[in-house]
């Protein structure tokens, strides 16, 4: 008998093609009790902080000091609140179209007492407000399935490689679209084992919206820049990744990710080493 996990993959590898898309029904995450709902799973300890503290450490790995790096998406801004923390000599805003998730994201840099961390509402795809060429590395985290529909994530990328300087940084992680239901639910039966009916049920509408790795791919081949390679976990998609390669060592900021984890609980670890293990398998290494 096979396991859920195996059986999950044997799914994916044997299913036709990707499912269809279904688009997030709160596009715009505004509404007051998403937005709390949200942050909560982002505070240490939450479902969302181990994946932040990987994010953390690869981008890290991408920014220098003096760096202005824009955050497509930034939510609550709890990633990029511990990004802006980790790397204090490098300028970042966060950019989201809720001002009740930016008026979250500012209240806690200020309780952090950064000053190199802001936030403004702006439509990602568009990025209307942010000049050409002028901003030096551009991320992303769990955010780009939240666009509408295909033409939106291109024109999405169209605007990243106009603000983005020609050597820019790049690294955009989102979840990507499954082949089978049944491995879908599968996936989402493990968080419903874990974590509240809410963030299965999020969990679930986020697999949905999700874009495919052809999709990615296209896109990164549209931007047209040799150095951004495509990533994900292998057999199934459930993280995708397109980033630059790493331009720094981050001794002292791995310091701090291993405090972090330190931290964390035993699942919490587990999930957290899960990520960083399948994303090794798929190319992403882990920067020391
Ligand atoms: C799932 S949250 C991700 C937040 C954060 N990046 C993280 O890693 O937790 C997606 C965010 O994208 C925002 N969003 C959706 N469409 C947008 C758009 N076109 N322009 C700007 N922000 C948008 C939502 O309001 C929401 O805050």
């Amino acid at each position: 008998m096979l396991g859920d996990i195996p059986r999950a993959l044997w799914y994916e590898a044997t299913a036709s093609d990707s499912l269809p898309r279904r688009p997030e029904h709160e596009l715009v995450m505004n509404d007051s009790n998403t937005v709390t709902d949200y942050t909560s799973c982002g505070t240490e300890g939450g479902a969302l902080f181990g994946p932040y503290l990987y994010n953390a450490v690869q981008v890290s790995a991408r920014v220098q000091a003096g760096d202005l790096v824009l955050d497509l998406g930034c939510g609550s801004g709890q990633l990029l609140n511990l990004i802006a923390q980790w790397n204090p000599a490098t300028q970042f805003r966060g950019v989201d179209l809720a001002p009740n998730m930016l008026s979250k994201a500012r209240a806690t840099a200020a309780s952090s007492s950064l000053s190199n961390v802001d936030f403004i509402q702006s439509d990602f795809s568009t990025l209307e407000s942010i000049a050409d060429g002028s901003v030096d590395a551009v991320i992303s985290s769990m955010a780009l399935h939240h666009l509408p529909d295909r033409i939106a994530l291109s024109r999405c990328f169209a605007s990243i490689g106009r603000v983005l300087r020609p050597d820019g940084a790049l690294y955009l992680m989102d979840f990507g679209r499954l082949r089978s239901d049944r491995s879908l639910e599968i996936f989402v039966g493990k968080v419903a084992i874990s974590e509240t009916e809410a963030l299965a049920e999020d969990y679930r509408a986020s697999l949905h919206a999700a874009f495919t790795p052809e999709d990615f791919q296209t896109e990164i081949a549209r931007l047209g820049r040799q150095s951004v390679e495509f990533y994900r976990t292998p057999l199934a998609p459930l993280a995708m990744v397109a980033a630059t390669p790493p331009r720094s060592t981050v001794p002292g900021r791995n310091a701090q990710f291993r405090q972090a984890v330190r931290r964390l609980n035993r699942t919490r670890r587990a999930e957290l080493a899960q990520l960083r293990m399948f994303l090794s398998i798929g190319g992403l290494g882990f920067p020391r």
